[in-house]
């Protein structure tokens, strides 16, 4: 264009830059509250969304761009040709169906393998290099399934897992004591979902466990019921479908916390989910949750929890149940 001559004075060719590139694929409820937190929380500015619903898609990439001057220099793409993708440091797949009212997260792994096994090669096409980070459920069973797909070595396949739970688990924690959710410490493990598990015996408060001060905690004996707070964690996700119809806020914040140490190679500690086989005597190639160092290749190592014998009991009983359902998969 002749104006831009009179305007610009090239001096070298534009670089483009895609180190921190996030692919989103899934522009439904949680991918965008993942993209919008990611962009907002300044994870990355380079987003590229994908989805097989067009219109959709492009509604949501024209949204999220009329936000632009309220972001840092974001650059927000999408397209339902994965090409788009290309260079993407992380892939997080939120693409699916989810749970109806009265179903169960399980309930859906047949129709959700099926949607991945369109996906995940084409994410790898383009970015042999990624990242995936999964968050579609049954999210443990489906970084399974992805991780057999893709052929990726184990490090660069998460599941968002119990991140979710254990932030839904510091937030009742802090309710009852009145004290802020980040310093209220603790981990649920294992499925995320209705087989999850709490780690009563680390759950402290400025180092104090609160084990320490109450010996029943978290057991059915306990006379504080301490253990109805797990139980909330477990029934939360579905009261609050029964209520908005989906959740989306809680679990974009916790995409967007996993993508960021990932991308800034934090070595933070997060719980996801990770190849657990050998872990706590666990004889099954299952992905469940424990708590994860992470950092630019992924996860580097799993921390090693001193836990109780019920706790590694549930966990155990956890992968049994995911090792079955994984059985009756048709691949
Ligand atoms: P949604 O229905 O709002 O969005 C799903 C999106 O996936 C739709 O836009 C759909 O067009 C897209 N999609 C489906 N098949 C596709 C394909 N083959 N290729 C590309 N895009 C495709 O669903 P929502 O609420 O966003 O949930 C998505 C998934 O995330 C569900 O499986 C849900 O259970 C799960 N979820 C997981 C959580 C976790 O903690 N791991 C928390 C909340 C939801
Ligand atoms: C959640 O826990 C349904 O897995 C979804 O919010």
């Amino acid at each position: 264009m002749e104006s831009l001559k009179k305007l610009f004075q090239p001096v070298h060719e534009k670089v483009d830059e895609t180190w921190s590139k996030v692919t989103i694929v899934g522009v439904g409820q949680v991918g965008m509250a993942a993209a919008f937190s990611m962009l907002t929380q300044n994870v990355t500015n380079n987003i590229a969304l994908v989805d097989m619903m067009a219109d959709k898609l492009k509604g949501e990439m024209m949204d999220l761009q009329h936000g632009s001057a309220f972001m840092r220099n974001a650059k927000i793409q999408s397209s339902t040709d994965y090409s788009i993708t290309a260079g993407s440091k992380i892939c997080v797949v939120t693409a699916g169906v989810r749970q109806r009212e009265g179903e169960s997260r399980l309930d859906l792994v047949q129709r959700n393998t099926d949607v991945l096994k369109q996906i995940i090669p084409q994410l790898i096409k383009y970015s042999p290099d990624t990242i995936l980070v999964i968050a579609s459920n049954p999210v443990d069973i489906l970084t399974y399934v992805t991780w057999k797909i893709s052929g990726l070595p184990k490090h660069r396949v998460i599941g968002s897992g119990t991140n979710l739970d254990s932030a839904r688990f510091r937030y009742l924690l802090s309710d009852r004591l009145g004290i802020a959710t980040t310093s209220c410490h603790g981990y649920i493990i294992g499925e995320h979902g209705d087989s999850s598990v709490p780690v009563w015996s680390a759950v402290n408060i400025a180092g104090v466990r609160l084990s320490d001060l109450n010996n029943q905690i978290g057991t059915d004996d306990d006379p504080e019921n301490w253990k109805e707070l797990h139980e909330n964690v477990v029934k939360s996700a579905y009261e609050v479908i029964k209520l908005k119809g989906y959740t989306s806020w809680a679990i974009g914040l916790s995409l967007a916390q996993i993508v960021r140490a990932i991308l800034t190679n934090a070595n933070s500690v997060h719980a996801v989910s990770t190849y657990l086989k050998g872990e706590h005597g666990i004889e099954d190639e299952v992905f469940l949750s424990l708590p994860c160092v992470l950092s630019h290749c992924g996860v580097s190592d799993v921390i090693r929890q001193p836990l109780t014998e019920l706790e590694v009991a549930q966990l155990r009983k956890s992968a049994k149940v995911m090792a079955k359902v994984q059985n009756d998969i048709k691949f």
